[in-house]
């Protein structure tokens, strides 16, 4: 079985960058690039043996030559939400230098076969599409919430309650990860499994059996609210995408179980990381 050995992560620095970069360089026989924007500099938490180049994303040809020096088979990226359509170029680089794998910034709700598309998964959906419109294969990997997020997810911090939204009822199962185990996940499934069991798949994973948002008065110990907009914390905006999640939580769209099409990831792929211990939401929450 031919597994990948050099790979490229965009987006380090952010928590699943971080983990994803630390499991792969801790991971014989694999050698690690990570991409930065060219004004970042190399980041201080690298080991030694990751390499680093600081790219100007708009330029394909720049960050293609790159790729070919190091003979990058895979680019994983982790870039933040704002950053997204950035990698439509990174995509083309990609395919330039011959990448044989690449993992888009995903990891939230599926993205894949949804009946009506929210604003902030619009842009991821558009990578997706433009990476089998070149033809990179792509995996899509799906977490449900991060753990460490779920607090804000129903404005607990804001008022400790647990704040939901009216029009939401709150007895579906959603998924949640721990962001280290979403990384360590991305790094495991690429340098243990062939491409041909990752190519053009979506990949739902969860760190924990399933929670609804009701469950959560008794996880937090808080009471649970019903409210018309979903609290944010003090001098934070654009949080309106959190009542789009909870709307997409109730439809099911956070889980590894809910069908809309085929090839979806319905069904669940924790199994690809043979004999992992997923952290729990407690743990998480060290409750
Ligand atoms: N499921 C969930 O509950 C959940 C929660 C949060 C986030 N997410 C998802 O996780 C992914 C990472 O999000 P995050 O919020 O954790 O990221 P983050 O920490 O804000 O990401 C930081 C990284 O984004 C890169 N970046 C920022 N602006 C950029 C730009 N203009 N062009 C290129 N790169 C840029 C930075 O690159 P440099 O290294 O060059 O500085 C840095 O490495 C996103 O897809 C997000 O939607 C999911």
């Amino acid at each position: 079985m031919s597994t990948f050995k050099s790979i490229a992560v965009a987006g380090a620095q952010s928590a699943i960058g971080k983990a994803i970069v630390l499991t792969l360089a801790a991971t014989p026989g694999v050698s690690v690039l990570v991409l930065t924007r060219a004004t970042t500099a190399r980041p201080e938490y690298l080991p030694e043996n990751v390499a680093h180049a600081g790219i100007d994303y708009a330029d394909v040809d720049a960050t293609a030559a790159i790729l070919s020096e190091h003979s990058v088979q895979v680019v994983i990226s982790s870039v933040n939400s704002v950053a997204i359509l950035g990698q439509i170029s990174l995509a083309d680089a990609a395919k330039a230098a011959g990448v044989k794998l690449f993992v888009p910034s995903e990891y939230g709700c599926i993205s894949k076969g949804l009946p009506e598309v929210p604003s902030f998964l619009q842009v991821k959906i558009q990578v997706a599409d433009h990476l089998q419109s070149i033809g990179l294969p792509s995996m899509r990997v799906f977490p449900g919430i991060f753990q460490e997020y779920l607090e804000l997810v129903v404005g607990f911090g804001t008022n400790k309650k647990v704040n939901i939204l009216s029009s939401v009822k709150g007895d579906t199962p959603f998924s949640t990860t721990s962001m280290d185990d979403v990384g360590g996940f991305v790094a495991h499934v690429v340098t243990h499994h062939p491409l041909s069991a990752l190519a053009d798949k979506a990949v739902r994973i969860e760190g924990e059996r399933r929670v609804t948002l009701n469950e959560l008065g008794a996880v937090l110990g808080a009471p649970v609210e019903k409210v018309d907009v979903i609290p944010a914390p003090e001098g934070v905006s654009g949080m309106f995408f959190l009542d789009q999640l909870q709307t997409l939580v109730e439809k099911g769209y956070l889980n590894t179980e809910t069908k809309l099409v085929d090839g979806d990831g319905s069904g669940g792929a924790n199994g690809l990381w043979e004999g992992h211990r997923w952290t729990t939401l407690k743990e998480t929450l060290k409750l």
